[in-house]
């Protein structure tokens, strides 16, 4: 098993809000980079500290610093910007690199039309953020370009997870483990997670 999930009660609890209908962008996007952060603890839980020595007001200590240049976001456009904040507070120093897809209405497969990664993306390890995984096309798509850009340490966080995107995750990456806050029970015929949360991207951005 590759993925990892947030079993916490007050994960389930956040995520009751951030399902509701009535829940408003504004809390909304509160909650996506609430749950965002709490997933980064996780994704960073193997970390490699480099080690230093620091004064305390008592003594001097031998300790560790996490070299914050090593590390990438990439979101998935658009609604992969909603979970940037969440990861910034605890990788502030994280460079930022973007990437659009859309989907081929008649082969149904991700068309790039956006791609712009910070220098050195090939040394860092890259954190992909996307808040729904869904068919895990985008997804796949996304961790594929980053392999031939040379990435070899990449790792993809998202909020909710279907049971197919986890699949398609796991047989086409499996060296990438997926870090999400719940997954739900399937994909609709749009494939739209149920009982999900509706459009991640609208809900972010107040386009609907
Ligand atoms: N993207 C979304 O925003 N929501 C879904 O349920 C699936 C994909």
């Amino acid at each position: 098993m590759n993925e990892f999930v947030l079993n916490h009660p007050l994960i389930t609890h956040k995520l009751a809000f951030l399902r509701d209908i009535n829940t408003g962008t504004k809390e909304f996007r509160e909650l996506v980079t609430e749950i965002s952060t709490i997933l980064v603890y996780e994704a960073m839980r193997d970390a490699q500290l480099e080690k230093t020595t620091i004064e305390t007001p008592l003594e001097k200590m031998e300790t560790g610093t996490l070299n914050e240049n090593n590390y990438a976001i990439v979101p998935i456009l658009r609604a992969g910007m909603g979970m940037i904040d969440g990861v910034l507070n605890v990788i502030p120093n994280a460079k930022i690199g973007h990437i659009g897809l859309y989907r081929n209405e008649e082969t149904f497969e991700p068309v790039e039309y956006y791609y712009k990664m910070p220098e050195g993306i090939k040394n860092r390890e890259v954190l992909v953020v996307d808040p729904m995984l869904a068919t895990g096309g985008s997804a796949s798509a996304t961790i594929s370009r980053l392999k031939q850009d040379g990435v070899t340490k990449i790792k993809l966080l998202c909020i909710v997870a279907a049971p197919q995107g986890i699949e398609t995750i796991e047989n086409d990456h499996p060296d990438v483990k997926i870090f999400c806050a719940t997954v739900d029970r399937e994909l609709n015929e749009n494939a739209y997670i149920l009982p999900g949360l509706g459009d991640a991207g609208d809900r972010v951005y107040g386009t609907k």
